[in-house]
Protein backbone atom coordinates (compact mmCIF):
# COMPACT_ATOMS: atom_id res chain seq x y z
CA UNK A 1 0.00 0.00 0.00
CA UNK A 2 2.60 2.02 0.97
CA UNK A 3 5.04 1.00 -2.11
CA UNK A 4 1.55 2.22 -4.49
CA UNK A 5 0.83 5.30 -2.19
CA UNK A 6 4.63 6.90 -3.24
CA UNK A 7 4.02 5.48 -7.01
CA UNK A 8 0.57 7.60 -7.04
CA UNK A 9 2.29 10.76 -5.57
CA UNK A 10 5.49 10.62 -7.91
CA UNK A 11 3.08 9.84 -10.79
CA UNK A 12 0.44 13.07 -9.93
CA UNK A 13 3.48 15.54 -9.47
CA UNK A 14 4.68 14.35 -13.21
CA UNK A 15 4.97 17.17 -15.41
CA UNK A 16 1.79 17.30 -17.52
CA UNK A 17 2.38 15.28 -21.30
CA UNK A 18 1.01 15.62 -24.84
CA UNK A 19 -3.07 14.63 -24.41
CA UNK A 20 -4.53 10.75 -24.58
CA UNK A 21 -5.11 10.03 -27.80
CA UNK A 22 -6.23 6.17 -30.09
CA UNK A 23 -4.10 3.67 -28.69
CA UNK A 24 -3.81 -0.63 -29.58
CA UNK A 25 -2.48 -2.26 -27.32
CA UNK A 26 -1.74 -6.02 -28.75
CA UNK A 27 -2.15 -8.77 -25.58
CA UNK A 28 -3.92 -6.60 -23.51
CA UNK A 29 -5.87 -9.33 -21.06
CA UNK A 30 -2.70 -10.20 -19.20
CA UNK A 31 0.78 -9.25 -17.52
CA UNK A 32 2.63 -6.08 -18.71
CA UNK A 33 -0.67 -5.20 -21.29
CA UNK A 34 -3.02 -5.29 -18.66
CA UNK A 35 -1.88 -2.82 -17.01
CA UNK A 36 -1.05 -0.20 -19.61
CA UNK A 37 -4.79 -0.99 -20.87
CA UNK A 38 -6.05 -0.10 -17.28
CA UNK A 39 -3.68 2.65 -16.72
CA UNK A 40 -4.64 4.27 -20.51
CA UNK A 41 -8.04 4.00 -20.55
CA UNK A 42 -8.42 5.35 -16.64
CA UNK A 43 -6.34 8.26 -17.93
CA UNK A 44 -9.25 9.19 -20.43
CA UNK A 45 -6.96 7.18 -23.95
CA UNK A 46 -9.32 5.44 -25.92
CA UNK A 47 -8.16 1.91 -25.58
CA UNK A 48 -7.86 -1.16 -28.29
CA UNK A 49 -6.70 -4.70 -27.11
CA UNK A 50 -7.12 -8.39 -28.36
CA UNK A 51 -5.54 -11.33 -27.32
CA UNK A 52 -7.08 -15.09 -27.75
CA UNK A 53 -8.52 -16.07 -24.47
CA UNK A 54 -11.80 -15.05 -24.99
CA UNK A 55 -12.83 -14.94 -21.18
CA UNK A 56 -10.50 -12.84 -20.39
CA UNK A 57 -11.59 -10.27 -23.59
CA UNK A 58 -14.61 -10.72 -22.18
CA UNK A 59 -13.86 -9.90 -18.65
CA UNK A 60 -11.74 -6.37 -19.81
CA UNK A 61 -15.27 -5.66 -21.80
CA UNK A 62 -17.01 -6.05 -18.70
CA UNK A 63 -14.16 -3.90 -16.41
CA UNK A 64 -14.24 -1.02 -19.40
CA UNK A 65 -17.66 -0.74 -20.62
CA UNK A 66 -17.45 2.52 -22.39
CA UNK A 67 -18.21 1.59 -26.25
CA UNK A 68 -16.99 5.30 -27.24
CA UNK A 69 -13.60 4.33 -25.47
CA UNK A 70 -12.61 0.50 -25.66
CA UNK A 71 -12.78 -1.87 -27.88
CA UNK A 72 -11.20 -5.24 -26.91
CA UNK A 73 -11.87 -8.53 -29.26
CA UNK A 74 -10.22 -12.23 -28.78
CA UNK A 75 -7.94 -12.44 -31.41
CA UNK A 76 -4.13 -14.18 -31.92
CA UNK A 77 -1.89 -12.10 -33.40
CA UNK A 78 -1.01 -14.69 -35.92
CA UNK A 79 -4.57 -13.87 -37.70
CA UNK A 80 -2.98 -11.47 -40.50
CA UNK A 81 -6.07 -10.68 -41.93
CA UNK A 82 -7.79 -10.51 -38.65
CA UNK A 83 -5.54 -8.22 -37.23
CA UNK A 84 -5.88 -6.14 -40.48
CA UNK A 85 -9.82 -5.86 -39.97
CA UNK A 86 -9.12 -5.15 -36.32
CA UNK A 87 -6.95 -1.92 -37.32
CA UNK A 88 -10.06 -1.20 -39.36
CA UNK A 89 -12.57 -1.43 -36.98
CA UNK A 90 -10.95 0.52 -34.05
CA UNK A 91 -10.24 2.92 -36.64
CA UNK A 92 -14.09 2.80 -37.21
CA UNK A 93 -15.31 2.94 -33.63
CA UNK A 94 -12.68 5.16 -31.78
CA UNK A 95 -11.40 7.45 -34.41
CA UNK A 96 -7.80 7.77 -36.22
CA UNK A 97 -5.20 5.42 -34.16
CA UNK A 98 -2.58 7.36 -33.03
CA UNK A 99 -0.15 5.20 -30.48
CA UNK A 100 0.62 1.44 -31.45
CA UNK A 101 1.98 -0.96 -28.28
CA UNK A 102 3.32 -4.04 -29.79
CA UNK A 103 3.21 -5.91 -26.75
CA UNK A 104 1.97 -9.60 -27.30
CA UNK A 105 4.68 -12.11 -26.98
CA UNK A 106 5.85 -15.63 -26.02
CA UNK A 107 9.09 -17.20 -25.35
CA UNK A 108 7.83 -20.15 -26.77
CA UNK A 109 9.36 -23.61 -24.97
CA UNK A 110 12.71 -23.23 -23.29
CA UNK A 111 14.86 -25.82 -24.72
CA UNK A 112 18.01 -25.83 -26.96
CA UNK A 113 18.07 -24.74 -30.51
CA UNK A 114 18.41 -28.17 -31.84
CA UNK A 115 15.97 -29.66 -29.53
CA UNK A 116 12.70 -26.89 -30.97
CA UNK A 117 9.73 -28.07 -32.59
CA UNK A 118 8.83 -26.74 -36.20
CA UNK A 119 5.86 -25.61 -34.86
CA UNK A 120 6.66 -24.07 -32.23
CA UNK A 121 9.49 -21.92 -34.50
CA UNK A 122 6.84 -21.09 -36.24
CA UNK A 123 4.51 -20.10 -33.34
CA UNK A 124 7.42 -17.54 -31.00
CA UNK A 125 8.12 -16.44 -34.65
CA UNK A 126 4.61 -15.83 -35.90
CA UNK A 127 3.75 -14.44 -32.71
CA UNK A 128 6.58 -12.11 -31.83
CA UNK A 129 7.94 -11.07 -35.11
CA UNK A 130 5.77 -11.44 -37.91
CA UNK A 131 2.32 -10.75 -36.26
CA UNK A 132 3.92 -7.57 -35.12
CA UNK A 133 5.13 -6.74 -38.31
CA UNK A 134 1.74 -7.11 -39.51
CA UNK A 135 -0.15 -5.30 -37.00
CA UNK A 136 2.50 -1.91 -37.48
CA UNK A 137 2.51 -1.90 -40.81
CA UNK A 138 -1.53 -2.12 -40.92
CA UNK A 139 -1.43 0.93 -38.70
CA UNK A 140 1.10 2.99 -40.39
CA UNK A 141 -1.13 2.41 -43.55
CA UNK A 142 -4.27 4.38 -41.84
CA UNK A 143 -1.54 7.14 -40.10
CA UNK A 144 -0.41 8.08 -43.36
CA UNK A 145 -3.80 8.50 -45.27
CA UNK A 146 -4.59 10.15 -42.37
CA UNK A 147 -1.52 12.03 -42.00
CA UNK A 148 -1.08 11.44 -37.96
CA UNK A 149 2.25 11.83 -36.65
CA UNK A 150 1.81 8.55 -34.58
CA UNK A 151 4.07 6.90 -32.17
CA UNK A 152 4.97 2.58 -31.69
CA UNK A 153 6.11 1.08 -29.35
CA UNK A 154 7.71 -2.48 -29.42
CA UNK A 155 7.87 -4.57 -26.45
CA UNK A 156 11.79 -6.27 -27.00
CA UNK A 157 13.80 -8.09 -24.47
CA UNK A 158 17.33 -7.75 -22.88
CA UNK A 159 17.44 -11.23 -24.59
CA UNK A 160 17.42 -10.13 -27.51
CA UNK A 161 21.04 -9.86 -27.28
CA UNK A 162 21.52 -13.92 -27.16
CA UNK A 163 20.37 -16.14 -24.48
CA UNK A 164 21.05 -20.06 -24.15
CA UNK A 165 17.62 -21.60 -23.88
CA UNK A 166 15.51 -19.30 -25.45
CA UNK A 167 17.27 -18.66 -29.16
CA UNK A 168 14.17 -18.36 -30.81
CA UNK A 169 12.49 -16.00 -29.20
CA UNK A 170 16.09 -14.08 -28.60
CA UNK A 171 16.16 -13.44 -32.15
CA UNK A 172 12.48 -12.78 -32.94
CA UNK A 173 13.40 -9.76 -30.20
CA UNK A 174 16.61 -9.55 -32.21
CA UNK A 175 14.90 -8.66 -35.11
CA UNK A 176 11.88 -6.44 -33.68
CA UNK A 177 14.55 -3.88 -32.82
CA UNK A 178 16.11 -3.71 -35.83
CA UNK A 179 12.64 -3.79 -37.58
CA UNK A 180 12.09 -0.71 -35.21
CA UNK A 181 15.21 0.95 -36.52
CA UNK A 182 14.18 0.75 -39.96
CA UNK A 183 10.60 1.98 -39.47
CA UNK A 184 11.99 5.00 -37.70
CA UNK A 185 13.84 5.44 -40.16
CA UNK A 186 11.20 4.92 -43.59
CA UNK A 187 8.43 7.06 -41.54
CA UNK A 188 10.88 10.12 -39.43
CA UNK A 189 10.14 12.52 -41.70
CA UNK A 190 6.79 11.83 -41.43
CA UNK A 191 6.71 12.37 -37.73
CA UNK A 192 6.18 8.61 -37.15
CA UNK A 193 8.31 7.91 -34.00
CA UNK A 194 9.30 3.96 -33.07
CA UNK A 195 10.95 2.66 -30.21
CA UNK A 196 12.48 -0.89 -28.97
CA UNK A 197 11.76 -1.13 -25.11
CA UNK A 198 13.39 -3.74 -23.02
CA UNK A 199 11.27 -3.61 -20.38
CA UNK A 200 13.48 -5.55 -18.12
CA UNK A 201 12.50 -8.88 -15.80
CA UNK A 202 8.87 -8.11 -15.41
CA UNK A 203 6.78 -10.31 -12.62
CA UNK A 204 4.22 -12.18 -15.47
CA UNK A 205 3.16 -15.25 -16.30
CA UNK A 206 6.17 -15.17 -18.67
CA UNK A 207 8.32 -15.25 -15.51
CA UNK A 208 6.93 -18.23 -13.93
CA UNK A 209 7.95 -20.37 -16.92
CA UNK A 210 11.30 -18.82 -17.02
CA UNK A 211 11.74 -19.60 -12.80
CA UNK A 212 10.79 -23.31 -13.74
CA UNK A 213 12.37 -24.03 -16.65
CA UNK A 214 15.39 -27.01 -16.28
CA UNK A 215 18.39 -25.02 -15.21
CA UNK A 216 20.61 -27.53 -18.17
CA UNK A 217 18.80 -26.24 -21.06
CA UNK A 218 18.14 -22.23 -19.17
CA UNK A 219 20.99 -22.02 -17.30
CA UNK A 220 19.95 -18.46 -16.06
CA UNK A 221 16.52 -20.30 -14.47
CA UNK A 222 18.59 -19.89 -10.65
CA UNK A 223 19.52 -16.39 -11.28
CA UNK A 224 15.52 -15.52 -11.91
CA UNK A 225 14.41 -17.49 -9.16
CA UNK A 226 16.96 -15.58 -7.40
CA UNK A 227 15.72 -12.20 -8.37
CA UNK A 228 11.68 -13.35 -7.47
CA UNK A 229 12.51 -14.32 -3.93
CA UNK A 230 14.64 -11.26 -3.25
CA UNK A 231 11.46 -8.99 -4.49
CA UNK A 232 13.59 -7.91 -7.70
CA UNK A 233 11.23 -7.91 -10.78
CA UNK A 234 10.02 -4.94 -12.11
CA UNK A 235 6.29 -4.48 -11.08
CA UNK A 236 3.74 -4.92 -14.50
CA UNK A 237 1.79 -1.71 -13.42
CA UNK A 238 5.32 0.12 -13.53
CA UNK A 239 6.87 -1.12 -17.20
CA UNK A 240 3.09 0.58 -18.00
CA UNK A 241 4.09 3.73 -16.79
CA UNK A 242 7.43 3.07 -18.58
CA UNK A 243 5.27 2.57 -22.12
CA UNK A 244 3.99 5.22 -21.57
CA UNK A 245 6.47 7.68 -20.89
CA UNK A 246 7.17 6.59 -23.70
CA UNK A 247 3.85 7.11 -25.83
CA UNK A 248 3.98 11.04 -24.08
CA UNK A 249 7.15 11.48 -24.68
CA UNK A 250 8.59 10.31 -27.62
CA UNK A 251 11.45 12.77 -28.29
CA UNK A 252 12.85 11.83 -24.96
CA UNK A 253 15.28 9.07 -27.07
CA UNK A 254 16.38 9.27 -30.61
CA UNK A 255 14.00 7.80 -33.15
CA UNK A 256 13.92 4.26 -33.67
CA UNK A 257 16.36 3.28 -30.84
CA UNK A 258 16.55 0.35 -28.19
CA UNK A 259 15.39 2.43 -24.71
CA UNK A 260 15.77 0.02 -21.50
CA UNK A 261 13.25 0.61 -18.74
CA UNK A 262 16.17 1.78 -16.56
CA UNK A 263 16.87 4.70 -18.82
CA UNK A 264 13.02 6.31 -18.67
CA UNK A 265 13.02 5.44 -14.99
CA UNK A 266 16.33 8.05 -15.03
CA UNK A 267 13.84 10.07 -16.38
CA UNK A 268 10.71 9.34 -15.01
CA UNK A 269 11.97 9.57 -11.21
CA UNK A 270 14.96 12.02 -11.30
CA UNK A 271 15.36 13.41 -7.98
CA UNK A 272 14.56 9.72 -6.64
CA UNK A 273 11.10 10.68 -4.86
CA UNK A 274 10.05 7.00 -5.66
CA UNK A 275 12.44 3.83 -3.71
CA UNK A 276 10.86 1.16 -5.76
CA UNK A 277 12.43 2.93 -9.10
CA UNK A 278 15.11 3.79 -7.38
CA UNK A 279 16.45 -0.11 -7.18
CA UNK A 280 15.81 -0.21 -11.02
CA UNK A 281 18.70 2.76 -11.41
CA UNK A 282 21.02 0.78 -9.65
CA UNK A 283 23.78 -1.17 -12.10
N1 LIG B 1 7.82 -10.51 -18.30
C1 LIG B 1 9.09 -10.26 -18.62
O1 LIG B 1 10.01 -10.42 -17.80
C2 LIG B 1 9.44 -9.77 -20.00
C3 LIG B 1 10.79 -9.48 -20.27
C4 LIG B 1 11.14 -9.03 -21.53
C5 LIG B 1 10.17 -8.85 -22.50
N2 LIG B 1 8.87 -9.15 -22.21
C6 LIG B 1 7.88 -8.96 -23.29
O2 LIG B 1 6.77 -8.24 -22.79
C7 LIG B 1 5.59 -8.57 -23.53
C8 LIG B 1 4.46 -8.88 -22.58
O3 LIG B 1 4.84 -9.99 -21.79
P1 LIG B 1 4.20 -10.33 -20.36
O4 LIG B 1 5.32 -10.66 -19.48
O5 LIG B 1 3.21 -9.32 -19.96
O6 LIG B 1 3.49 -11.72 -20.76
P2 LIG B 1 2.12 -12.39 -20.31
O7 LIG B 1 1.78 -12.06 -18.91
O8 LIG B 1 2.27 -13.81 -20.71
O9 LIG B 1 1.02 -11.67 -21.26
C9 LIG B 1 1.08 -11.83 -22.65
C10 LIG B 1 -0.16 -11.21 -23.27
O10 LIG B 1 -0.08 -11.40 -24.69
C11 LIG B 1 -1.21 -12.17 -25.12
N3 LIG B 1 -0.80 -13.02 -26.23
C12 LIG B 1 0.11 -14.02 -26.24
N4 LIG B 1 0.14 -14.61 -27.43
C13 LIG B 1 -0.77 -13.96 -28.21
C14 LIG B 1 -1.21 -14.10 -29.54
N5 LIG B 1 -0.76 -15.08 -30.35
N6 LIG B 1 -2.14 -13.24 -30.02
C15 LIG B 1 -2.66 -12.25 -29.24
N7 LIG B 1 -2.28 -12.08 -27.96
C16 LIG B 1 -1.35 -12.94 -27.45
C17 LIG B 1 -1.67 -12.95 -23.91
O11 LIG B 1 -3.04 -13.34 -23.95
P3 LIG B 1 -3.49 -14.79 -24.57
O12 LIG B 1 -2.49 -15.77 -24.06
O13 LIG B 1 -4.88 -15.00 -24.09
O14 LIG B 1 -3.42 -14.63 -26.06
C18 LIG B 1 -1.46 -11.89 -22.83
O15 LIG B 1 -2.52 -10.97 -22.82
C19 LIG B 1 6.00 -9.73 -24.44
O16 LIG B 1 6.28 -9.23 -25.73
C20 LIG B 1 7.28 -10.25 -23.81
O17 LIG B 1 8.14 -10.88 -24.74
C21 LIG B 1 8.48 -9.61 -20.99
Amino acid sequence: MRRFLLFLFCWLSMPAAAGPGVVIVSGGTLGIGYELVKMLYEQGWSVATFARSPEKVEALRKQFPDPKRFLAEPLSVMDLNGVRRFVTDVQTSLGPITHLVNNAGTTGPLVRAGDISSQAIHDTIATNLTGAINLTGAVLEQMMKLGVKGVIVNVSSGSSKGVPGLATYAATKAGINVYTASVAEEYGHHGIRAFALNPGHVDTRLQTAVREANPSVFPAAPAFVGYHERGELVEAEHSAAHIQYLLQHPEAFPNGSYVSYRQIAERLYHGGCDPVHLRYLSP
